[in-house]
């Protein structure tokens, strides 16, 4: 008998649970056609975030980091035919892409991508008026405290905030000095952990993606 692993046990749970359609599949094989690296969420990760949409019936999701959209698609379902996801994304390749995947995925009239680097475009979301209900932040780790304060900003009280890549391998524990994404990472726990308006948990995972995490915060 073969020793169980941690890969082979997260498939079978997408396989019995019926996580992955033809649609998130197909879009998770267009990233690697289209040589993107292949750093989606997993196919349980990705349904939980549609889980979390829909279990705190949160309309006005904002995704920050879009890559093909894999995640995108999974909030898209969560919040539902009169829901809305914003999702902005640096790489106008992979904006295009997952374009093309919301249309296949039947969700594009309620997904809208906007190009730049988040910094410079978080701020025109400031004028819109309505806040978000859910936040998924998943970019470039570096900016993870800025990303955090701009969901303070445009969100509201019982707004969530779900951060991707926690662990990153252990590397966060004691982030080596050129290490900028894990130092991001742990910047951003010290920033949370004093913020008066955030009550959040940390989770480590396992599974097709090795050894990493999400953090889920409370906006109060
Ligand atoms: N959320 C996606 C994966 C995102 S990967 C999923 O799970 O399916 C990270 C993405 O963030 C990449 O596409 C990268 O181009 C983008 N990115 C990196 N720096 C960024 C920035 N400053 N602003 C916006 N997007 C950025
Ligand atoms: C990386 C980024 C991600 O968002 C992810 O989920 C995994 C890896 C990376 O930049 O290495
Ligand atoms: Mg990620």
């Amino acid at each position: 008998m073969s020793e169980p692993d941690a890969q082979a046990l997260d498939e079978l749970f997408t396989r019995v649970l019926h996580t992955e359609d033809d649609a998130l599949r197909a879009a998770r094989e267009s990233a690697a056609a289209a040589g993107m690296p292949a750093i989606e969420v997993s196919a349980q990760h990705g349904k939980l975030l549609s889980l979390l949409a829909t279990m705190t019936h949160a309309k006005r999701v904002l995704e920050i980091g879009t890559l093909a959209g894999y995640s995108t698609i999974n909030l898209a379902r969560g919040v539902g035919l009169d829901g809305r996801v914003v999702t902005l994304e640096y790489e106008p390749r992979h904006a295009e892409v997952a374009r093309a995947n919301f249309e296949r995925a039947g969700v594009a009239d309620r997904i809208e991508i906007i190009v730049g680097a988040a910094l410079d475009t978080l701020p025109t979301l400031a004028d819109r008026g309505e806040p978000f209900d859910m936040f998924f932040i998943d970019a470039d780790k570096e900016n993870n405290t800025a990303y955090v304060e701009w969901a303070l900003k445009l969100g509201r009280p019982g707004s969530i905030i779900v951060v991707d890549n926690i662990a990153r391998m252990g590397r966060v524990l004691n982030p080596a000095d050129d290490d900028q994404q894990a130092k991001g990472v742990r910047a951003m726990f010290d920033m949370i952990g004093e913020h008066p308006r955030l009550e959040a948990a940390a989770i480590q995972t396992v599974g097709t993606k090795n050894w990493d995490g999400f953090a889920v915060a409370l906006v109060t």
